[in-house]
């Protein structure tokens, strides 16, 4: 009987772009999902984007826009790169969805109400300049143990140090450089240690591999401690119902968004889904990277299992991805974005190559970038491409495309490539993705070899119907392994199946014939990698570094108020477009007590600008009539009170310090600034 599986992906933030690390995860279960519909089961995918908390609240308020804004901006570009890599999901939804406040709530109330959910008074550092708390990584100081400067409230990246945001020396909020001070507040806690004994017998159950298990034991052994689970204003995320500014934490919501796509996807597509989500007929799988192992391994279970849900069949655990052997680097240029990848090279190639290292293991895997064209010209292209490249065309140009009966020696050389099916089903069902293509590789190079010992080349000279014979296997051979390949290239086995004029092809078809049967027009399969393609990424990565740097893997050597940005190049600079303006009108914006408006004159062009000097400016009709210094080409940002369509030069520390850069009479309006 077929198997009904629903599959999801750990969900990426909303607050930077896919880039190739977060592809390891993504295509290893994109291929899974997609081995397994070949293999004739039933079988969902659901993924979406993780849009809450306070990096994404931060990256909002720095480009001057509401959060909805940014995630939806973000969700766009999300969902192009993974379309580009044929990441197949059955529904890509959004933590910012009803489904998932409903979903949230519920799970909430259910374990308040089974007492799972207790209050607490903890203190904090608070930022009483931002009027916000800090979470540990928007805290920087010194190090308490090896005194590096800089470094974040929770770990020291120069000793490796773990300590409590108190204990840096000199700690500033790294959003505006004050000093925090520390405040109480009530929290929610979930009472993890409840599940103790419950999260022990999943583990004996077999929910992880070995090596995660292990690692749970460790935790086990320390203790198991209650968790946080709620955020105090301002923060993106749900509001916990019944509190006026309390939020659910990130962390609480982010995996309820797996059920909240696929409540989506039953809504939208008529299912059940108690059924679907939580009934017995489904199995259930995570696939995850080893750093978020903490929360699918003990918070998740352990409120599904306090609020009546049903825990996943098996969380499965892959390692990090190393480039050269060593971690993603922006100044290496190996940070390499999905869609920088894509405008150079073709996705499949990566599928493949990740695919070829991939295995059920906890291990990093690495991106060698010399071994990626080596393996996919002499493999995919030299060994797979070519067994069709050398025989369609053959076959269309010079024996009107008909395929005639597979013969005896024939049948012996497809006899060895339909037995490896079960092994390669088998190692796909269990992730053994690197053993797959190492099966497919060595039947490829029996076909090859059989290819070399009947010269059909040679042959078609003398006698084209015995090289009609040898072609028609190489054809069924190509078919064998087109079909062992599909889940891990799409896009070249749906040419190969147009080649062949044959429906979409599953594992049930590996051991039919297709004889004295039209074939079509070969179509090309793949193209040679070019090294210089990849020095090209790899160079262009290194520049959108410096342009875009959000993550940097380097902190910031200055030592001045606030870090320096990155670097922006001569070319760059050029293109701010800096004008005399003057002001014509001045006033407070209802509702936003930092901001004024400004109604600037730009040497007759009228430009509308909300700037946040209102606390430096307190009576803003006084700079009615004075020159100003405005970047007049500043793409127009919609805000929520209006569309700003410049910014004017200021200078100081913020608050009541922000002056204004003025212009002494003499200049005119419009005057460009040199
Ligand atoms: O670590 C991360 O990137 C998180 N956004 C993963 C969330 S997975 C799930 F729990 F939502
Ligand atoms: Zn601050």
């Amino acid at each position: 009987m077929n198997r009904k599986i629903v599959v999801t992906s750990a969900l990426p933030y909303a607050n930077g772009p896919i880039h190739i690390g977060h592809l390891v995860e993504y295509l290893q279960t994109d291929i899974w999902v997609r081995f397994q519909k070949a293999n004739g089961n039933q079988c969902l995918y659901f993924c979406a984007d993780d849009t809450h908390g306070t990096p994404i609240m931060i990256s909002a308020r720095k480009e001057g826009i509401e959060p909805e804004e940014l995630i939806k901006r973000i969700y766009a570009e999300h969902t192009r790169d993974f379309a580009d890599f044929h990441i197949q999901f059955d529904n890509y939804y959004s933590t910012h969805s009803e489904e998932n406040r409903q979903l949230s709530s519920q799970i909430f109330k259910s374990l308040s109400d089974k007492g799972s959910i207790v209050k607490g008074e903890i203190e904090q550092a608070y930022c009483e300049k931002d009027k916000m708390f800090l979470p540990d990584r928007f805290i920087r100081g010194a190090c308490p143990k090896c005194k590096s400067e800089n470094q974040y409230g929770d770990s020291c990246d120069s000793c490796g140090a773990t300590y409590q945001p108190t204990d840096l020396i000199e700690p500033v909020c790294s959003n505006c450089g004050t000093k925090p001070v520390i405040k109480k507040s009530i929290h929610y806690f979930f009472r993890l240690a409840d599940f103790q004994q419950q999260l022990k017998d999943l583990m004996a159950s077999g929910y992880t591999g070995k090596s995660v298990a292990n690692k749970l034991e460790e935790w086990f052994s320390a203790g198991l401690k209650d968790w946080d689970i709620s955020r105090d204003g301002p923060y993106f995320g749900f509001k916990i119902p019944g509190e006026e500014n309390k939020y659910f934490y990130v962390w609480l919501d982010a995996p309820i968004g797996y059920m909240a796509s696929c409540k989506n996807y039953c809504e939208k597509n008529g299912l059940d889904f108690d059924k679907v989500w939580n009934g017995k007929d489904y199995e259930l799988y995570h696939f995850i990277g080893k750093d978020i192992m903490y929360f699918h391994a003990l918070f998740w279970p352990a409120m599904l299992m306090g609020s009546g849900f049903k825990v996943a069949n098996r969380l499965f655990v892959h390692g990090f991805l190393t480039v050269n052997g060593v971690k993603m680097s922006k100044s290496k240029g190996t940070f390499i974005k999905a869609s920088t990848y894509a405008k150079h090279l073709d996705p499949e190639y990566l599928r493949y190559y990740y695919a070829s290292k991939l295995t059920d293991g906890v291990d990093d895997i690495d991106l060698n970038l010399e071994d990626f064209v080596a393996k996919v010209n002499s493999d995919l292209v030299g060994k797979l491409a070519n067994l069709a490249s050398r025989s369609v065309p053959m076959l269309t140009g010079k024996l009107n495309a008909m395929l005639s009966s597979v013969d005896t020696a024939g049948k012996e050389l497809l006899n060895q490539l339909t037995a490896a099916k079960n092994q390669i089903i088998d190692d796909y069902e269990k992730l053994d993705f690197a053993s797959v293509i190492r099966q497919i590789t060595a039947l490829a190079d029996i076909a090859n070899k059989y290819v070399e010992v009947n010269q059909p080349w040679a042959t078609i000279k003398t006698d084209p119907e015995k090289t009609r014979t040898t072609l028609t296997v190489i054809l069924n051979a190509v078919k064998v392994l087109a079909i062992y390949l599909k889940p891990v290239l799409p896009v070249f086995v749906e040419k190969i199946e147009k080649i062949l004029d044959v429906s979409p092809l599953t594992f049930a078809d590996v051991e039919s014939l297709l004889e004295n049967k039209k074939v079509n027009e070969y179509i090309r399969l793949a193209e040679r990698v070019e090294k210089q393609k990849v020095d090209t990424m790899v160079e262009e990565s290194k520049n959108e570094s410096a342009v875009n740097g959000s993550e940097s893997e380097q902190k910031p050597q200055v030592t001045l108020d606030e870090p320096l940005e990155a670097e922006c190049t001569i070319d760059d600079f050029k293109k701010v477009d800096l004008r005399v303006a003057k002001v014509l009108k001045a006033e407070k914006v209802t509702g936003a007590d930092k901001l004024l408006h400004l109604e600037l004159d730009i040497g007759g062009l009228i430009k509308n600008v909300f700037a946040g000097i209102s606390q430096a400016y307190p009576e803003p009709e006084k700079l009615v009539g004075r020159l100003v210094i405005c970047c007049a080409n500043l793409q127009p940002r919609k805000m929520k009170f209006g569309v700003s369509e410049g910014m004017i030069l200021a200078a100081g520390p913020g608050g009541k310090e922000v002056f204004m850069l003025g212009i002494d009479s003499g200049a005119k309006s419009g005057q460009r600034v040199h």
